[in-house]
């Protein structure tokens, strides 16, 4: 049962380096990208400021070289709580089940609350998360009051119900409490005087997205015949988004989320399967969850099915995965808004999306990542200018998809996929792939992307832009796959355990189709040779599995850990953590370690920087009802629940400044 209640079924064997290859040695590779790193630091106060110097004159931070890390680093441990440095303090808010809309019960602490309570309750999991403050809308930055956005990406069946789940038998009031689970939720927050922070009861902007919530598609792939079902003749509209991993914020204040393992949640059981399932794993036998399994299953959870059942797709629902695989927007000042799917944004495991700074009549960029073992980076293009004054999703329409290739000699491309992109329709013709539209080549991203020759990675997580110098940071978190005959200079270790972070800078502007890259970050135990020279590995910094990223304003790169299997049970590294890095000086220092078995991910703070909000997802991951592993964030004898938490200094003072 534990392996059908994680959404990752990665983590595999922690393995010693040992690389016996005839590929270029692990070390040649480093000082090849020491060279780079070498220009890229050479080169911050002259070209690559400049090539970001629009975007950054709108920047809080200006051009002020990153602060110093001025907090005493904390070593690894394995206990069953929060640990920060001294000066810092951190709360629990807002775990999973707290009640947030309209007349919501408590959370019972047997896992009773039915599926109509979960509806207006905070979902499970929680992910990447933004702080939008309250006056936003009128260009204010309020420290302390706005709205916490949050994604829940998945349940864990053993915890969300009393007794866990009989996957032989499912019931539909357990089936429509995870789906209820999922989602996003729009939290209303303020701080009291005292500096606690409270959600403000029956605020109406207090939301839960879910499993359900009715949404839009739009974009080149809406109307598709691809997307015709019978709840949607048309293949305009969809029901809710699942698996909501990492995020994004637009710069006109909406929120983007990322459906990240939804293909796990489908099945089809037909004898073959179409491309835009087969490539994306959509499973044969059973799903996951097998929400599809209930009994007399009602249409809202029976098309998780999406076998052939009826005589045309209107009748059906075999059209119904090609509705996942999207980025998702949601204005949270308005309560009453539908989300939207922004399919130009291509069709993949989603892990984010990250938008490089936005410059004034040029075209909006936004980077995303495909979370799968050999999946790709890909960068979207608006075709319209980016305009302060009128900017709005429809920005998100339309453009063009790219997907990163890596050269060996420190130079990337970005390859087009697309309909006009000669070279690219060429290489579909000669592989024997034809594509008849635009729309035809977004629902088949992955496909495309292999056609146009992107670099395999070990799975690209979260991405984040140094507000400082524009160069763009993701991490990849492991990949135990990669075999030596497979690693390439973007991805120089077979049997990937521990990660790393690649970083790269676009060489005109945000919307070239070249760039120059480097590694910045090799996970790893003490000893572990770094591409800078001037960093040790030690106890107080050591990591592996890298995936949540986020620069605060002032240049810290929080860097967030994932570690699952033998790499969190037995590796040196305790429990998930989170570290601050200064890609200045090379300075990393471990900042916070979680309870046991969680991983921390989704960090952001207020606009002032003295409140940082993080979140701790899954802790106590594999407990069975009668037997947990964590009791956090309640305590005692009490069922661990994924919650964020509230981190302030005592001092009153900047976090991590
Ligand atoms: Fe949901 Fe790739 O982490
Ligand atoms: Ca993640
Ligand atoms: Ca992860
Ligand atoms: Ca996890």
């Amino acid at each position: 049962m534990a392996q059908q209640t994680k959404t990752h079924p990665v983590g595999g064997v922690s393995e010693p380096l040992a690389n016996h290859s005839k590929n270029p040695d692990f070390h040649t590779i480093m000082n090849q990208r020491f060279s780079r790193r070498t220009f890229l630091k050479g080169s911050l106060g002259l070209a690559i400021t400049s090539f970001f110097a629009p975007a950054l004159s709108g920047c809080s931070s200006g051009s002020m070289p990153a602060r110093p890390l001025a907090f005493e680093p904390i070593a690894a441990n394995r206990l069953d709580q929060i640990t920060l440095p001294p000066g810092y303090n951190a709360r629990p808010f807002i775990p999973w089940g707290t009640p947030l809309m309209g007349n919501a019960p408590e959370f019972a602490p047997d896992a009773s609350n039915n599926a109509a309570d979960q509806a207006l309750q905070v979902g499970s999991h929680h992910d990447g998360m933004h702080y939008f403050p309250i006056d936003l809308p009128r260009g204010g930055s309020n420290s302390s009051e706005g709205l916490l956005v949050l994604n829940h990406e998945y349940v864990d069946l053993n915890l969300i119900h009393p007794q866990g789940a009989n996957l032989e038998q499912r019931q539909r009031d357990e089936v429509e409490k995870e789906l209820n689970a999922h989602g996003v939720s729009v939290v209303h927050i303020m701080q009291r005087p005292s500096g606690d922070w409270d959600v403000v009861q029956q605020s109406p902007l207090n939301r839960r997205i879910t499993g359900f919530t009715p949404m839009a598609i739009s974009g080149p792939v809406r109307g598709h015949p691809l997307l015709v079902t019978q709840y949607s003749p048309g293949g305009t509209h969809t029901r809710g988004t699942i698996n909501n991993c990492s995020h994004g914020v637009t710069p006109w204040g909406t929120y983007l989320t990322c459906e990240e393992n939804w293909a796990g949640s489908f099945v089809n059981r037909d004898d073959s399967l179409p491309r835009e399932h087969e490539r994306y794993g959509i499973l044969r036998q059973h799903s996951w969850y097998r929400w599809d399994e209930v009994e007399q299953a009602p249409d809202h959870i029976a098309r998780f099915d999406a076998s052939t059942r009826a005589d045309s797709a209107a009748q059906d629902y075999r059209n119904e995965p090609n509705h996942f695989g999207w980025i998702v927007e949601i204005d949270p000042f308005n309560p009453n808004s539908m989300p939207v799917k922004r399919t130009a944004m291509g069709r993949f495991a989603h892990e984010g999306v990250i938008f490089a700074p936005a410059v004034e009549g040029e075209p909006l960029v936004a980077y995303s990542g495909d979370d799968a073992r050999f999946e790709y980076i890909y960068k979207f293009v608006s075709a319209a200018p980016y305009e302060a004054a009128t900017a709005s999703g429809r920005l998100l329409d339309s453009g063009t998809l790219y997907v990163a290739r890596f050269n060996a000699d420190g130079t990337g491309e970005w390859l087009a996929l697309s309909l006009e992109d000669a070279d690219f329709m060429a290489k579909a013709q000669a592989a024997g792939h034809n594509f008849d539209s635009q729309a035809d080549i977004l629902l088949n991203t992955r496909l495309a992307a292999d056609i146009a020759g992107a670099t395999k990675m070990d799975r690209p997580e979260w991405g984040a832009v140094d507000p400082q110098t524009g160069a763009v940071y993701f991490t990849l978190t492991n990949n135990m796959r990669r075999t030596n005959e497979q690693i390439d200079p973007a991805n120089p270790r077979a049997e990937n355990a521990h990660g790393h972070i690649i970083r790269w800078h676009e060489r005109e502007s945000n919307q070239s189709r070249t760039f120059d890259w480097d590694l910045f970050l090799m996970g790893g135990d003490v000893g572990q040779p770094q591409p800078n020279a001037d960093l040790q590995a030690t106890t107080e910094n050591h990591f592996a599995c890298p995936d949540g990223l986020w620069f605060d304003p002032q240049g810290t790169l929080w860097i967030q850990t994932d570690m699952s299997g033998d790499t969190l049970a037995k590796g040196p590294f305790g429990n998930n953590a989170m570290l601050a890095a200064n890609p200045q000086t090379g300075e990393l220092k471990r900042f916070l370690v979680g309870p046991v078995d969680c991983e921390i991910t989704g960090v952001v703070t207020t606009p002032d920087q003295r409140t940082m909000f993080v979140n701790v997802q899954h802790p106590g991951e594999g407990s069975k009802p009668e037997a947990l592993s964590s009791h956090w964030p309640d305590g005692g004898t009490s069922r661990p629940r994924s919650a964020t938490i509230i981190i302030t200094k005592d001092d009153g003072g900047v976090i991590g400044g």
